[in-house]
């Protein structure tokens, strides 16, 4: 049965699909992975890498002001979520964490599952059936053992948080100071290359990202405004900045899934309440667009979470108009194909023909 989902009964409560990938031999349709292994990294190495930081010219043009790409679509399990993830994975380890659990079944379950492998800990990811084809094959691929279980990231989560047993550890996806101070290294790599940018673009789910950004702009003693871009059906901290605290949105309605968070942490609302902060919104046809275009400009494919940002440049957004050098956070992806970027444009375009 492996290589399959297989369904398991419960004596008690819904039924539980579970499949296990801890054995050494890579089961049908699980890629081997050769990268490093624990014994081959220096103990002091973070799990993040220091990702390229590069002056774009087709952005530029296209906005008349200089538009700089923190490359993070390039670590290794493919987003900017492996700062904190993995911060929070190497700290649970020292502390002896036997087992990582995650309710992710998008980059930051993939960033857990990568932390665990290359920390020799086992991860557990529990996801909701909604869950790409493509998201599970990716986990597998991370030897984490897979459970799919609800039919929302709730349910995944209330299961996954059940699961956590003595010296386990849990790993939110946002809503972790662990998370946050990770996710902040990447600001000290921007001022450690220099770079001022007098504005950062910064795509918003739960809001970790937000966080993170602000604690480590804190930590230089900046206040570098922020943008903060969402599509509109997954506008959770929009909706919070109108009603005044976090609210819970009755649902998502977006292609960008990653930032499908139903309400924004506190500690974004926080942060977006006490920090220079913009917010804006832009449309999934126009996040999918970005992501097709940033292909061609920059060869590299991101999902819509990440194309939200892009599109602020791609747009000529008159929120840049403020300022001459803005810093975009690519934030990644790893859960969209070249196929499906083509299947939501066509969908999208239709819609609004
Ligand atoms: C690619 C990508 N960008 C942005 C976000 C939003 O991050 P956060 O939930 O920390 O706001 C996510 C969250 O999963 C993501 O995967």
């Amino acid at each position: 049965m492996r290589g399959m989902i297989r369904r398991l009964g419960c004596s008690q409560g819904p039924r539980v699909g579970m499949e296990s990938q801890h054995q050494n031999a890579p089961s049908a349709g699980t890629c081997l992975i050769l990268s490093p292994q624990p014994s081959a990294l220096k103990k002091t190495m973070p799990l993040h890498i220091n990702t390229p930081l590069i002056a774009s010219a087709p952005l530029s043009a296209i906005c008349g002001r200089a538009i700089w790409l923190k490359m993070d679509a390039l670590q290794p399990p493919g987003s900017f979520k492996i700062r904190g993830v993995g911060h929070a994975c190497e700290e649970h380890h020292r502390r002896g964490a036997r087992r990582f659990v995650s309710s992710s079944g998008g980059n930051a379950g993939l960033a857990a599952a990568y932390a665990g492998r290359q920390l020799g800990v086992p991860v557990t990811v529990v996801v909701p059936e909604s869950t790409t084809a493509r998201a599970r094959q990716l986990l597998r691929a991370e030897q984490a053992e897979l459970v799919v279980h609800g039919a929302s990231w709730q349910d995944a989560n209330a299961l996954a948080q059940s699961l956590v047993g003595a010296d386990e550890a849990f790993i939110h996806p946002f809503d972790d100071p662990l998370l946050w101070t990770g996710h902040a290294s990447l600001i000290d790599e921007v001022l450690d290359a220099d770079l001022r940018p007098d504005a950062i673009v910064v795509s918003v789910g739960g809001g970790g990202l937000l966080s993170g950004m602000v604690e480590g702009l804190r930590r230089h003693q900046l206040e570098i405004p922020l943008i903060a871009v969402e599509t509109s059906g997954a506008a959770s901290l929009h909706r919070a900045l109108e009603a005044g605290q976090p609210v819970e949105m009755a649902a998502i309605d977006s292609i960008a899934t990653s930032l499908g968070a139903k309400q924004i942490c506190n500690q974004a609302m926080h942060c977006a309440t006490t920090h220079p902060l913009r917010s804006a919104l832009v449309t999934d046809l126009q996040a999918v667009q970005a992501c097709e275009r940033f292909i061609d400009d920059h060869r590299v494919l991101v999902e819509p979470a990440c194309g939200a940002s892009l599109t602020l440049a791609y747009q000529a957004s008159p929120l840049l108009e403020d300022f001459e050098t803005v810093l975009i956070v690519v934030c990644g992806g790893a859960t969209a194909t070249l196929a499906q970027l083509g299947d939501w444009r066509n969908r999208l375009s239709g819609a609004t023909a």
